[in-house]
């Protein structure tokens, strides 16, 4: 059979990672976390003293660090320059700054091509989540799924992960990101005209993993 291609994209909070990662494990297919890239870079630039408010500063060296993604579902791994960052890619300085370094073209173009040749590579198949997954670095996927979600359930379920982190200053940062997100010039966050909506504000994780594997298993 051939690869089968998932876009799975929408805002922080939807339940994107936990059910990409579940449906690429039920189906047998690798998986590809972006946002982990854009952070990943993201982190290589804080650590480097780039001045990541200054464009032109962050685009001249978007293509030193090299960086790897694991794709296996069951322990996905992202490294820069050889150096496992999965820990401090999820910490506060990075998350507060992704948005400026992943909305300058020359980042962008550089991340989706490595997007672009891992995908191609999957020989099962492939669930790649993202902002701009079923628009732009994939726009023949097999299936684009976009995932929605109230404020106030996103929000919940961030400060669920972060531990005691609190809901309003949760609420405020996130819905901050996702307006940078959606409102860059180059491919913003944005549904694809043919992806498939999914409002998972009253829906469990499990019921969220059973209608995307429900839908790709109508397309194989
Ligand atoms: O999904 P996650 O919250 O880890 O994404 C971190 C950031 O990476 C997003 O806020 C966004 O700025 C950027 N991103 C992007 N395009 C993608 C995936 C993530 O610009 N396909």
């Amino acid at each position: 059979a051939k690869p089968v291609i998932v876009a799975i994209d929408g805002p922080s909070g939807t339940g994107k990672s936990s059910t990409s990662k579940a449906v690429a494990a039920q189906l047998g297919l690798n998986y590809l976390d972006t946002g982990a890239q854009y952070r990943a870079i993201t982190w290589w630039m804080v650590n480097n003293g780039i001045d990541i408010e200054d464009p032109s500063a962050v685009a001249a060296v978007a293509g030193k660090p090299e960086i790897v993604s694991g794709t296996d579902p069951e322990g996905p791994t992202i490294t820069v320059d050889g150096v496992d960052v999965a820990g401090p890619i999820r910490e506060q300085d990075v998350t507060s700054r992704v948005s400026a370094v992943s909305a300058v073209p020359e980042v962008r173009a550089r991340i989706t091509e490595l997007q672009r040749v891992i995908a191609s590579a999957a020989v099962t198949g492939i669930v790649v989540e993202g902002r701009d997954i079923g628009t732009t670095v994939l726009p023949d996927a097999d299936l684009k799924i976009f995932l929605t979600a109230s404020a106030e359930a996103r929000a919940a379920r961030r400060s669920g992960e972060l531990k005691g982190a609190d809901l309003d200053t949760t609420r405020e940062a996130l819905i901050k990101r996702d307006a940078a997100d959606a409102g860059r010039k180059t491919s913003p966050l944005a549904k694809a005209g043919d992806a498939v909506e999914v409002d998972t504000t009253e829906l469990t994780l499990q019921q969220v993993i059973e209608c995307v594997v429900t839908l790709v298993e109508e397309k194989r």
